[in-house]
C-alpha cells in the first residue's frame, strides 16, 4: 500500500495507473476509520480497479466553535485497517498541501445544501464540495464512494457531479450501525456511557416515522411530529431537526413517498449526530 503526503505525487501515481488503462475508486474520509468507512473501500475492491483511500481532516468544513482542534485522529491505526483491507494507496496531505497560504477558492452550492445540516452548519458543504472536488481532481477516479449516513452530503456532492460534469460515478453504501441501532460515527467517542444509550433515541424517533408510514400515514407533518415528540420526551437530548426529505432536492415531503428519507439530527452531551433512515427500506436502489 502507497502512503503518498503530496499532490504533485499523488497525481503521478493516477496518471501512471490510466495510462496502463487502471481504473481507480476514491473513498474520501477525515480518518479514525471504522467498519462504516471500511464497507466503502469493500465496495471499492469488490468493483475492482485500484482503491485509494484519502485521510484529511479538511478545515473548511468545521465551523468557528465546532470540533475540528479535538476531532479524533489516529494516523497509524487508519493505516493499519487499510492495510489488512489491501487497498492499493492512501492520500494523507497536509493541510498546506490542500491549502496553501494563498488559497482563495470554493465550490459552492445552492439547492439540497439548504437547510437541515447547512442551516445548523452554514459554511459546511461549501467545505466539503470545495475538498471533495480538489480530492477529485487529484485523484481522478472513475468511481468515488460515500455513506448514506451522511444522506444530504451524498445529495450535494452527488449535485456538484452533475453540474461540474464530473466523469466519475457516485456510489452510495448503506449506512453501517452498532448492533444497537446507533449509526456508526468517527464523533461518538466523544459519547459517554450514559450518552450512548441516550443518543439511541435518534435511531428510535426514525424508525417510529417508518413504523407510522407502514401504517398508512403519508402527512410529513404529522410524521415529524410523531418523530419530534420521541426525542422531546428524552431530557438529555437537545434537538437540532428532523424531518421527512426527499432524497435528492432535500426539500421536506409535505406528501410522504416511499423514496424519501427520514433525516435527523441532536446534541447528546458535547457531540452533534445525525441519522437518516429509509421511508421504504429497499424501494430506492443505493447504488443509481
Ligand atoms: P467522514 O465523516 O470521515 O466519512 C467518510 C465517509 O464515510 C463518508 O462518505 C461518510 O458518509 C461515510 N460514513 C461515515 N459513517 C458511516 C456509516 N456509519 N456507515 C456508512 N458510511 C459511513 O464525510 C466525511 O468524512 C467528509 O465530509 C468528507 C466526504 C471526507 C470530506 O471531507
Amino acid at each position: 500500500m502507497d502512503i503518498i503526503r503530496r499532490v504533485d505525487e499523488m497525481m503521478r501515481w493516477v496518471r501512471e495507473r490510466h495510462a496502463a488503462g487502471e481504473e481507480i475508486g476514491v473513498v474520501p474520509t477525515m480518518g479514525y476509520l471504522h467498519e462504516g468507512h471500511l464497507s466503502l473501500c469493500r465496495l471499492s475492491l469488490a468493483d475492482g480497479g485500484h482503491t485509494v483511500a484519502t485521510i484529511f481532516v479538511n478545515p473548511t468544513q468545521f465551523g468557528p466553535g465546532e470540533d475540528l482542534a479535538r476531532y479524533p485522529r489516529d494516523e497509524e491505526r487508519d493505516l493499519k485497517m487499510l492495510r489488512e483491507l489491501g487497498i492499493s494507496a492512501v492520500f494523507m496531505p497536509t493541510p498546506e498541501q490542500v491549502y496553501p497560504p494563498d488559497y482563495v477558492t470554493y465550490v459552492d452550492t445552492a439547492g439540497p445544501s439548504q437547510g437541515w445540516c447547512g442551516a445548523t452548519r452554514p459554511i459546511h458543504f461549501r467545505g466539503v464540495t470545495t475538498i471533495v472536488a480538489q480530492l477529485f481532481h487529484i485523484t481522478q477516479p472513475n468511481r468515488a464512494y460515500f455513506g448514506q449516513k451522511d444522506a444530504q452530503q451524498v445529495a450535494v456532492l452527488k449535485q456538484m457531479v452533475r453540474d461540474l460534469k464530473f466523469p466519475i460515478e457516485v456510489i452510495v453504501g448503506e449506512t453501517v450501525r452498532e448492533p444497537d441501532g446507533l449509526a456508526m460515527s468517527s464523533r461518538n467517542v466523544y459519547l459517554t456511557a450514559e450518552d450512548r444509550q441516550v443518543a439511541l433515541v435518534i435511531s428510535r424517533a426514525l424508525q417510529l416515522g417508518r413504523s407510522l408510514y407502514e401504517e398508512g400515514e403519508r402527512s410529513g407533518e404529522r410524521l415529524t411530529e410523531a418523530m419530534r415528540s420521541v426525542i422531546a420526551a428524552e431530557p438529555n437530548v437537545r434537538l437540532d431537526y428532523i424531518g421527512v426529505v426527499n432524497r435528492r432536492s432535500f426539500r421536506a415531503a409535505d406528501v410522504v413517498l416511499p423514496m424519501d428519507l427520514f433525516i435527523g439530527a441532536i446534541y447528546v452531551g458535547n457531540c452533534r449526530l445525525i441519522d437518516n433512515l429509509d421511508v421504504c427500506p429497499k424501494v430506492y436502489p443505493l447504488r443509481d
